[in-house]
C-alpha cells in the first residue's frame, strides 16, 4: 500500500523490534490477500467452471454393467463428498472473522455440495443400488457429524491443501480407468465416457481449491514460516482421508481404491506430499523435519534474529516470495479490470524478517 505507515507507528505493540512487521499488521495483509484471491476466484469459477450435476451429464448413458469394484468406490466418493455440510459449517465458523476466507467457504461449500450430488447421480444410474439403499445408507452417514481435524486455523488450512490434493489425484484415476486408459489388466477394454467427464469435471474443480488453499498457506508460509512449516510436519505426520473415520464401510473402500490403482500410500508419498512440498518450496519431509530441529536448537535471544534466521533455510523462501508476490500481480491485474484499484487497492509488502542477500535492493 502506498500509503502505508511503517509497522511501528501502526498500533502500540512494544514488543515488535523497530522495522519488523507486527502479528496485527501481518494478519491485515494476510486477509488483503485471502480477499482478493476469494474476489479472483468466485468470477473465475462463475465463468469457467459453472456446471450443474443432473444437466451436465448424460446420466441415462452411464453403462449399466460398471464393474462392481468401481461402483464401490463411487459409492466411497460419495460418501466423502456428502459430508459437503459439516465441512462448511465447521470452516466456516472456525474462520468468520475473516471476509475472504469465510465468504470463500461458503463458495467452496457450493462447490463440494455439487460433488456430492454428481456422485450420488453416479451410483443411481448405474443401477447397481437400489434408491431405498441410498437413502438408507445416507441416513447412516448423516447420523455421524464430521469434525475439524486440528483446533486451529492454520492446521485445518494446511491439512486442506494436502486433501484437496489427495481428493483430486483420487478422481484423476478414476477419470484415467473411465478412458480406458487404466494400467490395470482388469479395466483392460473397459471404457464409460459419462463416467469420465463426470471424474474430470469434479477433479477440475478440486485442482482449483488445490490452489487457492496452496496460495494461503504460501502467505502465511511467508509471514509466518515457523508457525506454518510446524503445522506442514504435524499434519503430514498424521494424514487420513476426511470422513474416514465416518464412513461405516471405509476398510472395503480403501481397499478396494488401492487394488484399482486410485490411490495408496505410495501415491500420497509421491503425488500428494511430494507435490505440495515442492509447490511449497519444502525440499522433502526430511530437509522439513531437520530443519525444524535445527531452528528449536538455536537459542532466541531477546532482541537477536537466530531463530528466525535458522527457519529461511528450511525453506526456498526466494520462491515463496516470488509466489506471494504473483498472487498479488493477479489480484491487482483483477482490481484494475473492476476499478477496485482506483478506491482501495490490495499491495503488496515484503516480509522484513526474510534475509536479503548482499546488494539486494529491499523491494527489488
Ligand atoms: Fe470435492
Ligand atoms: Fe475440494
Amino acid at each position: 500500500m502506498a500509503d502505508v505507515l511503517p509497522p511501528n507507528m501502526l498500533n502500540e505493540r512494544p514488543r515488535t523490534p523497530a522495522g519488523l512487521l507486527s502479528n496485527a499488521e501481518k494478519d491485515r495483509l494476510i486477509e488483503r490477500g485471502f480477499l482478493g484471491l476469494y474476489r479472483w476466484y468466485t468470477a473465475r469459477s462463475q465463468e469457467t467452471r459453472n456446471w450443474n450435476p443432473d444437466r451436465s451429464f448424460e446420466w441415462l448413458k452411464l453403462r449399466q454393467d460398471l464393474p462392481p469394484e468401481i461402483v464401490t468406490v463411487i459409492q466411497g466418493f460419495f460418501a466423502v463428498e456428502q459430508y459437503a455440510p459439516d465441512f462448511t459449517s465447521s470452516l466456516v465458523n472456525l474462520v468468520r472473522r475473516s471476509h475472504g476466507r469465510s465468504h470463500f467457504q461458503l463458495r467452496w461449500g457450493s462447490e463440494e455440495e455439487k460433488h456430492a450430488d454428481a456422485w450420488e447421480n453416479a451410483v443411481l444410474f448405474s443401477g447397481q443400488r437400489s434408491p431405498e439403499w441410498i437413502e438408507e445408507y445416507k441416513e447412516r452417514l448423516r447420523s455421524q457429524t464430521w469434525e475439524l481435524p486440528f483446533p486451529d486455523a492454520i492446521h485445518n488450512i494446511v491439512y486442506t491443501v494436502f486433501q484437496e490434493r489427495a481428493t483430486q489425484l483420487n478422481y484423476l484415476n478414476m477419470m484415467k480407468i473411465a478412458q480406458g486408459r487404466s494400467e490395470k489388466p482388469q479395466y483392460a477394454g473397459f471404457s464409460d465416457p459419462v463416467l469420465a467427464k463426470v471424474a474430470q469435471t469434479i477433479a477440475v474443480d478440486e485442482a482449483a481449491h488445490y490452489n487457492f488453499f496452496l496460495e494461503g498457506v504460501r502467505m502465511y508460509l511467508y509471514y509466518y514460516p515457523e508457525r506454518t512449516l510446524d503445522a506442514i510436519k504435524n499434519v503430514i505426520g498424521g494424514f487420513s482421508m476426511p470422513a474416514s473415520g465416518l464412513v461405516p464401510d471405509w476398510q472395503d473402500f480403501a481397499e478396494t481404491v488401492y487394488r484399482a490403482g486410485i490411490y495408496g500410500p505410495r501415491d500420497f508419498q509421491r503425488d500428494v506430499m511430494q507435490v505440495a512440498f515442492r509447490n511449497l518450496g519444502i525440499e522433502s519431509r526430511k530437509a522439513l523435519e531437520e530443519g525444524i530441529k535445527k531452528t528449536r536448537e538455536v537459542p532466541d535471544f531477546e532482541g537477536e534474529n537466530h531463530k528466525t534466521t535458522a527457519i529461511f533455510d528450511t525453506f526456498d523462501y526466494g520462491q515463496i516470495e516470488g509466489d506471494v508476490r504473483r498472487l498479488h500481480v493477479k489480484i491487482q491485474d483483477y482490481e484494475k479490470e473492476i476499478g477496485f484499484d482506483r478506491f482501495d487497492p490490495t499491495e503488496f509488502v515484503e516480509n522484513p524478517e526474510v534475509p536479503r542477500k548482499e546488494g539486494q535492493a529491499a523491494d527489488d
